[in-house]
């Protein structure tokens, strides 16, 4: 039965590669699995069970196996521990005890410690596998190595792996990682980067053991069986709401030095949740064993979330965290964590089908009740005026049941309003005895219930994908990528707030429930029991919003969250002033990374901007296609305007690709875009102008030592930066300085020295471009961080 599921596993996987490639990955042979951290909680609790699993399967195949246990710790001391383990395995369900004790034994035979510290010791094991390899004459088929240790040592391991144990003759390697990849996206961007230099991308398989969850891996093909039921409902008309939930009754002691430095939405919002979001709210791959057509229907969606503030969060903390933080990292008692131990988020995926819906993701530790599950609640048109209890007056609902909580076991429960769902996997069945538990507000009998035949761990589970070579199942650097792009702003918001202290278990009630308002998300009751010592300050506490004069312009200086809150506050101010005078509000915007946080700020707080009134004009732009991730245009894209109404006639984009090449002079863009302008804009002149400066004093692509001069009749030109890419279209001084409003923008501590020399130097456009920003009748105000203005 077990060689069973394998063989379908890889006939339902696609294996990436070439032909030759993807039989190199089944070739049979010898197999060397080491596990690093072989001794740890993970390997004891899951890992060894999981390949113990494999074995037996295998049993009966062409493959033969070793399996090393590695480790920092002398072989002496350790091998008890890893012996005790090895011999706590259990047999599965479907072997009988006789098989399963002979299978045990040859498991035990063929496995042994080896501490794995030095670059020597894991040369020392490579020579110990050729050397077998030679003397029994096998073939070899491939090294798997699982890294269950902390994320900090992988690049180091994937190195020493690279230079010592890599396998010859075509044989295979696969690493496998384990979470958390980096804790914000430039940690995950680096240690991308790190493991790249050892590794290759298909070598690598990140794990999210979600995705082995049985009911979660059904997602997908259950959605594509069921396409004729749900493509006329799964949709903004009839879902009222999704909801993605981890609830757990333990508390984290023991774990603190890992978790403190995380936190729950590091720890499970960023990677399971996430990924259950994804695997729901993607459109359905024609192929679902195609990894490629997965990851890009997954990117898409990515791309679609609005983005996450700090009104789209609410975090919690269990009253003993505290003590346990004090006690396992030896701090004092006045020693205040801020780190969630829960965390209700709301999302919203922004396109035509799911615009609208609330997509809550939630999670926490110290809860009631231990239960995983994704549900759907569909909207209710119906009025029930008497028969409440009738089918058709009951909450209509699709349970993805992970586990655990009433139910107990695995389950998709659809409730019976609905539809029947089809039944094809040979691995599930329906459940027609429906015990007296109620699920959701429903009792089982309202629901057509299907379950796996047999559970099955998700650990074991992706075992045996990574044994098949099989990636469809694992987290992918983009996709990875993509996910710390969409919590990173969310965490750094959350800096410095404050948790709401709960007790733990039943005693919660109703403290931690929720009320979801349009795009926010904030706690149901203002009850909020925080003990005295809880009470900090925040870093912003004392300063307000601060106006004074910079470069003998006006300025105004806060803390950036303040400070971009009220810059959009300005921008509004300054379009609905020119609505109401001109019907029309004229507004050019700057790329870089610093005006992100102020679209962010417009899309999730600002709904009544006069978006249908305003045209969006670029102050410069990058000499790349539109649809580049470089691109000025593309970013603003996707912060911004793909999250407003906003009518497409009133975007401008600047014209860097004519004639299927770039800013080529003859072409003309340049003047293109100053025709448009005049022709839609009163003399040229823009009601607001947003600019930033870069560190060598750059505004809008005009940069230092540019001939600023010959530029002076002309609105648009084409530029050169001394940064990549070279080639760039920008305003120029002319159209800047005649703006109504000229905001610029500048952020961070690394501009700090740049505000220090500014505020110094004389005017001179060709050095510090930047002080030729002087408009002729319009107001210059500068918008400064505390960060950069006092660094
Ligand atoms: C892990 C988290 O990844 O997932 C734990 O680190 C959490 O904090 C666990 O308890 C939950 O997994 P499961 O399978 O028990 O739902």
């Amino acid at each position: 039965m077990l060689v069973t599921v394998l063989v379908l596993l890889v006939t339902l996987c696609a294996l990436g590669g070439t032909a030759e490639e993807r039989q190199e990955a089944q070739r049979p042979g010898h197999v060397s699995v080491v596990i690093l951290g072989g001794t740890g909680d993970l390997a004891k609790k899951y890992l060894w069970q999981g390949f113990f699993q494999l074995y037996a399967s295998q049993a009966s195949s062409a493959n033969t196996f070793s399996f090393y246990g590695g480790g920092l710790s002398p072989a002496d001391s350790a091998k008890p521990v890893f012996f005790e383990i090895l011999k706590a395995v259990s047999c599965p369900k479907d072997l009988s005890q006789e098989r399963c004790a002979v299978l045990k034994e040859q498991f035990l035979r063929l496995s042994q410690y080896r501490q794995l510290k030095t670059l020597e010791d894991y040369q020392g094991l490579a020579k110990h596998v050729e050397q077998q390899l030679q003397e029994e004459g096998m073939t070899e088929a491939g090294r798997l190595f699982y890294l269950s240790v902390p994320a900090f040592a992988y690049a180091d391991i994937a190195e020493k792996i690279n230079s010592s144990c890599r396998p010859a003759g075509g044989a295979w390697l696969r690493v496998v990682l384990e979470k958390p990849f980096g804790h914000d996206l430039p940690s995950a961007q680096a240690l991308a980067a790190q493991l790249g230099t050892a590794l290759k991308d298909e070598e690598m398989y990140r794990i999210d053991h979600y995705l082995g969850k049985q009911v979660v891996s059904r997602i997908l093909p259950f959605r594509k069986e069921n396409k004729d039921s749900l493509d006329p409902i799964w949709n903004k008309h009839h879902i009222e709401r999704i909801e993605i939930v981890l609830k757990e009754t333990l508390d984290v002691k023991g774990r603190i030095p890992f978790y403190d430095q995380y936190g729950v939405i590091r720890d499970v919002l960023q990677n399971h949740l996430t990924e259950v979001l994804m695997l729901l709210t993607m459109t359905p791959p024609v192929n679902v064993s195609s990894i490629q057509e997965v990851q890009q229907n997954k990117l898409e969606i990515f791309s679609s979330l609005l983005p996450l503030g700090k009104n789209q969060a609410v975090i919690g903390q269990y009253q003993a965290y505290k003590a346990e933080v004090q006690k396992e990292l030896n701090k004092t008692q006045d020693h205040v964590s801020l780190t969630p131990t829960f965390a209700a988020v709301l999302a919203h995926v922004a396109d035509a089908r799911y615009e609208g819906v609330p997509i809550l993701l939630t999670s926490g530790k110290m809860l009631d009740e231990r239960v995983g599950y994704a549900r759907i609640l569909f909207k209710n048109d119906i009025f029930c005026l008497q028969s409440q209890d009738s089918v058709h007056c009951k909450p209509k609902q699709i349970v993805f049941h992970f586990g655990h909580g009433s139910l107990q076991y695995p389950a998709i429960l659809v409730s019976k309003n609905l539809f029947k769902p089809v039944q094809t996997d040979a691995g599930w069945k329906e459940v027609t005895e429906h015990a007296n538990v109620s699920v959701l507000g429903l009792p089982l009998s309202d629901y057509y219930v299907q379950t796996p035949k047999v559970q099955r761990e998700a650990y074991a589970e992706l075992i045996s994908h990574i044994f098949a070579g099989c990636k469809n199942n694992f987290i992918s650097t983009e996709n990875l990528l993509a996910s710390w792009s969409l919590w990173t702003p969310l965490l750094s918001s959350l800096k410095g707030s404050f948790p709401r202290v709960y007790p733990g278990g039943a005693d919660n009630g109703g403290m931690l429930d929720v009320q979801l308002k349009g795009n926010e998300i904030s706690f149901n009751s203002k009850v909020v029991i925080i003990s005295p010592d809880q009470v900090g300050r925040s870093s912003t506490d004392g300063f307000q919003v601060m106006q004074g004069k910079f470069r003998s312009a006006e300025m105004v200086s806060a803390w950036a969250e303040e400070l971009v809150e009220r810059l959009a506050a300005d921008l509004q101010e300054a379009a609905e002033a020119a609505v109401r005078k001109e019907g029309v509000f004229h507004l050019a915007l700057s790329g870089g990374s610093t005006p992100i946080a102020l679209f962010h700020r417009l899309v999730l707080h600002h709904f009544s901007f006069p978006w249908r009134d305003t045209h969006v004009w670029m102050v410069d732009e990058r000499c790349v296609p539109l649809t580049e991730a470089e691109s000025n245009f593309h970013s603003l894209h996707d912060h911004l305007l793909q999250h407003v109404r906003i009518p497409y006639y009133n975007i401008h984009p600047m014209p860097v690709q004519l004639n299927q090449r770039l800013c080529v002079e003859e072409d003309g863009g340049a003047l293109l875009y100053e025709k448009e302008l005049g022709k839609l804009t009163n003399g040229s002149s823009f009601h607001f102008v947003l600019l930033g400066v870069g560190y060598d004093g750059h505004t809008a692509s005009l940069f230092p030592g540019s001939k600023v001069k010959e530029l002076r009749q002309s609105m648009v030109a084409l530029t050169e930066s001394p940064i990549k890419p070279h080639q760039r279209m920008s305003l120029t001084f002319n159209a800047i300085n005649q703006a109504h409003r000229v905001a610029l923008m500048v952020m961070g501590k690394g501009k700090h020295e740049l505000i220090t020399q500014l505020s110094r130097v004389k005017d001179d456009p060709e050095k510090w471009p930047v002080t030729g920003v002087k408009p002729t009748h319009g107001t210059l105000i500068w918008y400064i961080d505390y960060d950069a203005l006092i660094g």
